[in-house]
Parts: structure tokens; C-alpha cells; sequence
């Protein structure tokens, strides 16, 4: 038997609409969700924090006891970066810790760790405050291709998080490349390894290859597979639900699920997926085998898209792929996820555009000194002169970041206390969500926050400028094409009398 980690109400939104699924989406659907059976449902942490805060003016807190209330019978997973919480820098140990309480206490029962780097000494206060709060740690590592990560590597790293106090492992592919040999080799590794814990395997399907993955790592013997249910899945999010549990139906790793009850959920979240329809992104439904080459994950390629698109340098596409992947090479291959791809992706425009390491962003130097953890592999002398100078030993450091940090629990309480004589502070949380994003959560906790939308507002209409920008993406060439049928057919127009005409028009400005 093999059980399912549903991701609909995290992953497969943030993959395929920016994160922006509200809690009144998830409420109605959440006791059907309940029913049935998951291993797990997750449903917090990642970006949705920050886009709660920032665009949809909610409180994630709030969000998360609700789902608690609604959904009491499957556990609630979140996903936390380490040391960096649900943000992008690294905290000290007293607010990761204060953090897994509060996350704990208000309804979330499983934490799935990771560190980017895949440096375990980042992963050890997380880990030992979950435990201590009663949670579950799904302790996991992150998944790339390099000559250091090797099957070895990553079952000799799961060996230590079993010893670190793990509940399950998971192999967190977040750019969507695993092979379905890599997928078989690394679960059997562990097995054969003799670890015991429950396996999960996190993937996206970028590559195309996910669901020969997920048949390779059942072969194998995984215990967990990670799926979207089909209507927000495929492309650069996860395989549908509803087609593994089909697939597994009558054989030995068959989940038990009531497909039926899965097809109702789908029509449901068919509206949910009709009501963003200005997020919807062709290119985000497509595979992209190509990252097995250049191992970019989709939502770090688009980035750069962008970034070249603003310096006017799109031309420079290719040489960017390329020196993304030199770069990475010398920084010692770390995987390319938050907060490393930034590192490395940022760095990589910058040598194609101003040549190699002319302009060094403070990232890089940062990340080179080790305060991001340690990389995978060692970066060779001569990079590490080239970014921090001759004198780079002496500003390596060997111990983990956060002990450079001081504590800030006390210090950004008082501080919060002292705004507006303390009555921003409805809750404890509060001072966590201060803590997280102190200019954004400020606003927040002032009540300044405004939702871009509400959902009275959505879908958003033809004419939105979002919903142009959207139709426009597909169509590049449309705007000429009714140019040009506007001049044949200018009388029409004029008379004003054909409306679908005119609402195309619209379309184009
Ligand atoms: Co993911």
C-alpha cells in the first residue's frame, strides 16, 4: 500500500497561482478533503506566510486554526525552511523554536524540514523544537543532480536524520527532475540501508518523467507519494491525485482511496482554478524536459526571464542557462532552491552582463563566507579568491550562521510593544509575524494590509489588465491580427453594433 500527501491546499497553488488560494477556497471543500485518508494534507508554511500578509491581507494564523477545526481527523503538514522559518534569511535559535511551538499550537501537526544547502546543523534546532512541541518531523533532503550528489550521498545523509530524530524522510524534488532509476536507486538505497522510517517522495512534473518516478519508487518501496488533485496539477506542479490512485488500483501498492469522492473534490477545485484565471500560465502546464540538463527549477527560469527582460538583455537567454550552471559548479553545486538559486541565478546575470565576477552581489559573498551552511562540495581557492580577495580565509566561518545571530524574541517584542502603545499585539503570533517580515507584517498588524482582490472581485473580468496580460501571453501576435482585421472591417466597428468585436478590441490596448 502506498499513501498520498495531498498538496493542493500549498504546493499546487503556489506552483500554478502564485500562492493566491484563500482560506474561504479551502473551507467548504476541507470535510471532504478530510474524508479521505491521506497520510497527510499540507497546507501552511513555504510562501504562502508571506503572500497571506502580503497580498491577500489574511492572517496565516487564523488560516491555519481554521483548517485545524474543519479537517480534524487528517494530519496537517507545513513546510518549513530550517533556519530561514517561512522566510529568506536565517534567525536565531530562540524564534525557530518559538516558532515550531506556535505552529504546533495552532493546528499543525506535521513539519516537513529542509535546508537548502542540505547542511543537517541547520536543520537540528527545527527538528529538536518540533519534537519537543509534539509534532512529527518529516525530515527531508533536497534533491539535485551533481557528481556529488550521489545515491550514497543521500542515503548516508538520511542515516543521520534518522539518528537525528526523524518520523519520516522525504526526498524533496523541488525542481520536478528526478529520474525513475535516481527515484528507485535512492528509496531501495535506504532500505537496503536499513532505515525503517516512512519514505515520501516530493516531486513536480517538470521533467515529464514524474509519473515513471513514482512507478519506479513504488517498485522500490516508497511509503509516500506527493500529489495535487488533478485540476491544479501536471506542469510544474505535482501528478494528479486522482490518476495515481487509478494507476495503483489492484496491485500491491494500491491506496485504498475512494475515487469517487477524489472526482468530487476535483469538480470543486475546477472552480477554484476558473476563479484565477489571471494567474493561469501556459507555459506553467507544460513539461520541460530540459531541466534535467540545465537542473533550473521553472519558477527560478522565469525569474530570469524577467530580470534579463528589465535589463533589456533577453538575447542573453542561453548564455545565461550556461553560466548558471558554471556557476553553480563553482559555488560547490548547491541545490538551486530559496534562498540558493537566488545566490547563484542573480550571480550568473550579473558575469553574463558585466563579465565574470566584475560585479559580485553580496549574496555570493555571503553565501562563499558560509552563511548560508556549508556548500555541497568545496569551492576551489581561486573562485574564493576571485569573490572575497587574497585574505578570503580569515572571513570563512566554520560554525553554523545562526550562532552568529543573537537571540530576538524579547528585544522585537518590546520593540512591537512600543508602537502604538502595544495594541498591535492581539496575539503572541503577532510577534512572530513581525519577527518574519517586520516591514510587510508591521503593515499587516496595523491593519494598513489591503487584498489585491476579494472574491466577490474574481474572476476578474475580460477586460482586467490582468486577464489581457494573461490572453496575450498565448497569443503574442494578436494584437496585429486585429489591427489588421479592424482596418478591413472599420464600419463595423464604427457602428459600434458588433459587442464580441468590441470586447476583443479591448483585449488588445
Ligand atoms: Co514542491
Amino acid at each position: 500500500m502506498v499513501k498520498l500527501h495531498e498538496q493542493i491546499l500549498r504546493d499546487a497553488h503556489q506552483s500554478m497561482l502564485a500562492t493566491r488560494m484563500r482560506t474561504e477556497d479551502m473551507l467548504p471543500i476541507a470535510k471532504k478533503l478530510d474524508e479521505v485518508g491521506y497520510f497527510s494534507l499540507e497546507v501552511w508554511g513555504g510562501a504562502t506566510f508571506d503572500v497571506c500578509i502580503r497580498y491577500l491581507n489574511e492572517d496565516p494564523w487564523v488560516r491555519l486554526n481554521k483548517l485545524k477545526e474543519a479537517i480534524p481527523n487528517t494530519p496537517l503538514q507545513m513546510l518549513e525552511r530550517a533556519m530561514n522559518i517561512v522566510a529568506y534569511w536565517n534567525f536565531p535559535d530562540d524564534v525557530v523554536k518559538k516558532f515550531c511551538f506556535f505552529a504546533k499550537k495552532n493546528g499543525c501537526d506535521y513539519f516537513r524540514i529542509f535546508d537548502a544547502l542540505n547542511d543537517l546543523r541547520n536543520m537540528e534546532t527545527p527538528m529538536k523544537a518540533v519534537k519537543e512541541a509534539g509534532g512529527h518531523v518529516q525530515a527531508c533532503m533536497s534533491y539535485t543532480i551533481s557528481p556529488v550528489h550521489t545515491v550514497e550521498y543521500f542515503v548516508e545523509r538520511f542515516e543521520k536524520l534518522v539518528k537525528m530524530g526523524a518520523d519520516t524522510l522525504c526526498i524533496k524534488d523541488m525542481a520536478g527532475m528526478i529520474s525513475p532509476q535516481r527515484a528507485y536507486d535512492i528509496v531501495k538505497g535506504c532500505k537496503d540501508a536499513g532505515i525503517k522510517l516512512e519514505i515520501d517522495l516530493h516531486t513536480h512534473c517538470t521533467s515529464g518523467m514524474t509519473g515513471m518516478a513514482y512507478q519506479r519508487a513504488a517498485d522500490a518501496g516508497v511509503d509516500i507519494l506527493d500529489t495535487d488533485i488533478s485540476a491544479i496539477s501536471g506542469g510544474t506542479a505535482a501528478p494528479p491525485t486522482e490518476s495515481v490512485v487509478a494507476a495503483f488500483k489492484d496491485t500491491p501498492w494500491d491506496t485504498g482511496y475512494d475515487l469517487e469522492l477524489l472526482i468530487e473534490i476535483r469538480k470543486y477545485f475546477l472552480k477554484v482554478w476558473d476563479k484565477y484565471r489571471h494567474l493561469h500560465r501556459f507555459n506553467a502546464l507544460k513539461f520541460d524536459p530540459s531541466v534535467t540538463l540545465h537542473q533550473i527549477p521553472g519558477g527560478m527560469l522565469s525569474n530570469l526571464i524577467f530580470q534579463l527582460e528589465e535589463q533589456g538583455a533577453h538575447d542573453k537567454y542561453r548564455d545565461i542557462l550556461d553560466e548558471t550552471a558554471r556557476v553553480r559548479e563553482e559555488l560547490g553545486y548547491p541545490p538551486l532552491v530559496t534562498p540558493s538559486s537566488q545566490v547563484v541565478g542573480v550571480q550568473a546575470v550579473m558575469n553574463v552582463l558585466h563579465g565574470r565576477y566584475k560585479v559580485i552581489t553580496k549574496e555570493t559573498k555571503d553565501y562563499c563566507r558560509g552563511m548560508y551552511g556549508k556548500s555541497p562540495a568545496p569551492i576551489k581557492p581561486e573562485i574564493m579568491k576571485k569573490i572575497l580577495g587574497p585574505k578570503w580565509k580569515d572571513e570563512v566561518i566554520d560554525c553554523r550562521p545562526s550562532d552568529l545571530i543573537k537571540p530576538m524574541w524579547d528585544k522585537s517584542k518590546s520593540k512591537l510593544n512600543e508602537i502604538d502603545g502595544g495594541s498591535l499585539i492581539k496575539k503572541e503570533e503577532d510577534i512572530m509575524t513581525y519577527i518574519l517580515f517586520p516591514q510587510v507584517g508591521l503593515k499587516f498588524l496595523k491593519g494598513e494590509a489591503k487584498a489585491e482582490f476579494t472574491s466577490a472581485q474574481l474572476p476578474l473580468p475580460i477586460e482586467n489588465p490582468l486577464t489581457r496580460a494573461m490572453v496575450k501571453q498565448s497569443f503574442p501576435e494578436y494584437k496585429q491580427l486585429w489591427i489588421d482585421h479592424l482596418k478591413t472591417e472599420w464600419g463595423l466597428l464604427k457602428s459600434q453594433q458588433n459587442l464580441k468585436l468590441r470586447l476583443m478590441v479591448n483585449l488588445t490596448k
